[in-house]
C-alpha cells in the first residue's frame, strides 16, 4: 500500500499531536505506516550548542600561569640561589610557579630562571613577550626601613636597580643607604627581602641571612 502526500501529512499532523510533550524531549521520532519507516530528526534549534561531545575538564594550570622554560636552563639565564644555611641551595622563584607574586627561595626542583638586564631583575616566563620584574617595596617615607618585601609583577620595577657583582645579586637606590648591597633576608614563608642593614647583624626576629647567587649549571639541583 502507498500513501499518498496528502495521506502522510494528516499521519504526521496526528501523530505529533498524539506525542505533544513526549516528542518535545525527544531528539526525533519515528513514523511507522505498513510500507514504510520514517524517521523525522528535528533541525537543531538556532542558538543551541551542537551536540558534540564537549570538553568537560579545564586545565586550570594553564590558564592562570605562564607554560614557564622548564627545569633545563635556557641559554642567557641564570638560576639564583643561597649558597648558606639555612637556606643552602634554595632557589629563587614564587609560588605558583612563573607567576606575579612573593619573590620566595624554595626547591630546586621549582626553581625560576634568571638575568639582569637593564637593572631589571627579570624571570624567563617561557614567552619573551611576557616576562616577570621583581619589584621592591617603596617606604612612604622612612628609607632606613631596615626590610623591604620583593614580589614579581608584569611591568618593569620603578625602585632602584639590579646588578650582579661577581655571582652574587645585588640592589641599591640612591635614597637606601645600605652597608652590604648583597645582604638579603628569608623570612617567614621563606619570603625575601632586601636587608638594608648590615649583614648578620641585628638579624630581624623570625629572618635569616642571605647572600643570592647566579648558577648556571644546566639544572638545578640540591
Ligand atoms: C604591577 O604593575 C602595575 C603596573 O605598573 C601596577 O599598577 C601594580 O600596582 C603592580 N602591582 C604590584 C603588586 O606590584
Amino acid at each position: 500500500m502507498i500513501l499518498s502526500t496528502w495521506g502522510l501529512l494528516a499521519f504526521l499532523v496526528a501523530s505529533s499531536v498524539a506525542g505533544n510533550g513526549a516528542a518535545k524531549s525527544e531528539p526525533g521520532f519515528t513514523l511507522t505506516a505498513p510500507e514504510m519507516t520514517l524517521t523525522l530528526v528535528p533541525d537543531e534549534p538556532y542558538g543551541r550548542k551542537p551536540r558534540v561531545p564537549q570538553p568537560t575538564a579545564v586545565n586550570m594550570a594553564t590558564e592562570t600561569q605562564a607554560a614557564g622554560p622548564g627545569t633545563t636552563l635556557q641559554k642567557g639565564w641564570y638560576w639564583i640561589r643561597a649558597v648558606a644555611a639555612p637556606n643552602y641551595h634554595k632557589y629563587l622563584q614564587t609560588k605558583p610557579a612563573v607567576a606575579a607574586g612573593t619573590a620566595m627561595l624554595e626547591s630546586y626542583t621549582s626553581a625560576g630562571q634568571f638575568n639582569v638586564v637593564d637593572g631589571q631583575l627579570v624571570e624567563n616566563t617561557g614567552d619573551e613577550d611576557q616576562s616577570l620584574y621583581m619589584w621592591v617595596e617603596k617606604p612612604v617615607s622612612d628609607f632606613t626601613q631596615r626590610t623591604l618585601a620583593t614580589w614579581f609583577n608584569t611591568t618593569k620595577n620603578p625602585f632602584g636597580t639590579f646588578a650582579f657583582q661577581g655571582d652574587a645579586l645585588t640592589w641599591s637606590a640612591p635614597e637606601v643607604k645600605r652597608q652590604n648591597l648583597a645582604a638579603w633576608l628569608v623570612c617567614k614563608n621563606q619570603a625575601l627581602f632586601i636587608n638594608t642593614g648590615a649583614y648578620a647583624y641585628q638579624t630581624p626576629a623570625g629572618c635569616s641571612d642571605q647572600t643570592i647567587h647566579y648558577y648556571n649549571d644546566a639544572h638545578a639541583n640540591n
